[in-house]
C-alpha cells in the first residue's frame, strides 16, 4: 500500500488491527460531533500565501520545558499503545527520540515506565490522571522521577470517561466481548502473531507493577470507570504541584478562565484539548478554543494544543493560533499500528516536510515567525 499521508496510515491501520482496537482509536464520544469539528475547523482556517519572501532555509527547532525540540511537536499520551504494535510504547518513544521530539507515556500504557525509558535516548514525558487511589499516583510519580522523567502531563478532562458508542458495537466492551475479540484476532493473523502472541504481557504495566497483580484488557474499561475521581478540585491538586519537582502541564483545558486558573496554580504549561472528541461531545473544537486562551495566558505558561491535527499544515495552523507546540494523537497511532517505529518516524518526517512547505509559502523562516498574520483571518470565533 502506498503511504503518503495520515489518511493512508489510518487505512493501513484499519486493515491490520482487529476492529475492536481500530474503533477504540478511531472513535469518539456520543455522536462524535466534536471529534469531526476538530478536523473540520482546522481545515476551515485559511493560511495566508505570501510569495517572494526570500525565505531560504527553514528552521523548525524550538525549546520547551528545558528541552530542545527538532520540531514543535510531541506525541500525546494514548492508552493501550502496546496493543496497537508490539511493545508499542517502546517503539513510539524510540521513533520520537530519533526525530528530536518528546513521547508522552499514558498512565494506562501496556509497557511500564521502567521498560520504556531506558530504551529511549530522550527523557519521556509521563501522563497521569486524577485517580481515587492517591497511593498509586504517588507511586508512579516516584517511579517516573527515578526513571528520569522530568515532564508530567496531568490530564484533567477525564474525571469520568465519556461514552463511546463504537466500543459497545466493536467488541471493546458489550456482550460476548472476549469471544468477539478472539474471533477478530483470528481474522487478523498479522496482528495476532506480532502483537497478540509476541507482544505479551498485555496488561496495564504501570498499574500492575503497583498492585502486584495484572490488570488486563478484560478489566480495562471497568478499571477506568471505577478509579477516576470526579470529586477533585484545584485545591486537591496542590499536593501534586508541591510534590513534583519537574515541569507540570495540565491537559484538557478548553476555557480561558480555566487557563488563567492553571497559570495561578503554577502550571508550567497547558494542553488545550478536548481529548480528541472522546469526552464531552458538543464542546468546542481545539482550533476554536485556542485563540481566546492564547489571548488570556500567552507568556504566563507554555501553550500546547491537540485534537484534530493530521498534517504539518495543521501544525502550522495551530502555531498561528498561538500554540507553542502541538501534540499528535491518532495521527501517530495510525502510523504505529500500520508500520511500527519506522512508521512513526516517517510520519514525523512527513509532518516536518509539510511544515516546511507551509512555512515557505506563508513567508515564515522559523517557528517564532509563525503568527496570526500567517492566517487570512485571525481565527474562528468560538
Ligand atoms: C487518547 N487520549 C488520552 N489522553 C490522556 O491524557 N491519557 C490517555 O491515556 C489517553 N488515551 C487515549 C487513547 C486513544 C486511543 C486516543 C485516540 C486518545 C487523548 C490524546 O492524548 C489526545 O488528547 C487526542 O488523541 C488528541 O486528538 P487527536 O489528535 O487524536 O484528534
Ligand atoms: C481514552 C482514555 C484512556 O481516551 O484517555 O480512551
Amino acid at each position: 500500500m502506498i503511504i503518503s499521508s495520515t489518511t493512508d496510515y489510518r487505512e493501513a491501520a484499519r486493515r491490520r488491527l482487529p476492529p475492536f482496537l481500530f474503533h477504540y482509536i478511531d472513535g469518539g464520544a456520543y455522536a462524535e460531533q466534536t471529534m469531526r469539528r476538530n478536523e473540520e475547523d482546522l481545515h476551515a482556517l485559511a493560511l495566508k500565501q505570501r510569495v517572494l519572501q526570500e525565505v531560504g532555509e527553514i528552521d523548525l527547532s524550538s525549546h520547551l520545558f528545558n528541552e530542545a525540540l527538532g520540531l514543535p511537536v510531541a506525541l500525546a499520551p494514548v492508552g493501550l499503545t502496546g496493543m496497537y504494535a508490539r511493545r508499542g510504547e517502546v517503539q513510539a518513544a524510540r521513533a520520537a527520540a530519533s526525530r528530536g521530539i518528546s513521547f508522552t507515556m499514558s498512565s494506562v500504557s501496556v509497557c511500564p515506565i521502567e521498560e520504556v525509558q531506558p530504551k529511549s535516548d530522550r527523557p519521556i514525558w509521563f501522563q497521569l490522571y486524577v485517580l481515587k487511589d492517591r497511593g498509586f499516583m504517588k507511586n508512579v510519580l516516584e517511579r517516573a522521577w527515578a526513571a528520569g522523567v522530568r515532564t508530567l502531563v496531568f490530564t484533567v478532562d477525564m474525571p469520568v470517561p465519556g461514552a463511546r458508542y463504537r466500543d459497545a458495537h466493536s467488541g471493546m466492551s458489550g456482550p460476548h466481548a472476549a469471544y468477539r475479540r478472539i474471533l477478530q484476532a483470528m481474522l487478523h493473523p498479522g496482528w495476532a502473531w506480532d502483537v497478540g502472541v509476541c507482544g505479551r504481557p498485555h496488561d496495564l504495566g504501570n498499574v500492575s507493577a503497583y498492585l502486584g497483580k495484572a490488570i488486563t484488557l478484560e478489566d480495562y474499561i471497568g478499571w477506568l470507570g471505577n478509579n477516576f475521581d470526579p470529586s477533585i478540585g484545584w485545591r486537591d491538586l496542590q499536593w501534586v504541584r508541591d510534590y513534583w519537582k519537574g515541569s507540570m502541564v495540565l491537559k484538557g483545558i478548553l476555557d480561558p478562565d480555566d487557563a488563567r486558573e492553571a497559570a495561578r496554580f503554577g502550571a508550567d504549561g497547558i494542553v488545550v484539548s478536548n481529548h480528541g472528541g472522546r469526552q464531552l461531545d458538543g464542546v468546542l473544537s481545539s482550533a476554536r478554543a485556542l485563540p481566546t486562551i492564547a489571548d488570556a495566558v500567552k507568556g504566563d505558561l507554555k501553550l500546547l494544543v491537540d485534537s484534530g491535527v493530521r498534517s504539518g499544515l495543521d501544525v502550522v495552523r495551530m502555531l498561528a493560533l498561538g500554540a507553542d507546540a502541538v501534540m499528535l494523537g491518532r495521527a501517530y497511532i495510525y502510523a504505529l499500528a500500520a508500520a511500527g517505529e519506522g512508521g512513526v518516524a516517517r510520519l514525523i518526517d512527513l509532518i516536518a516536510s509539510e511544515m516546511r512547505v507551509a512555512m515557505t509559502l506563508t513567508g515564515a523562516r522559523s517557528i517564532a515567525e509563525i503568527s496570526r498574520d500567517s492566517l487570512v483571518n485571525a481565527g474562528l470565533t468560538p
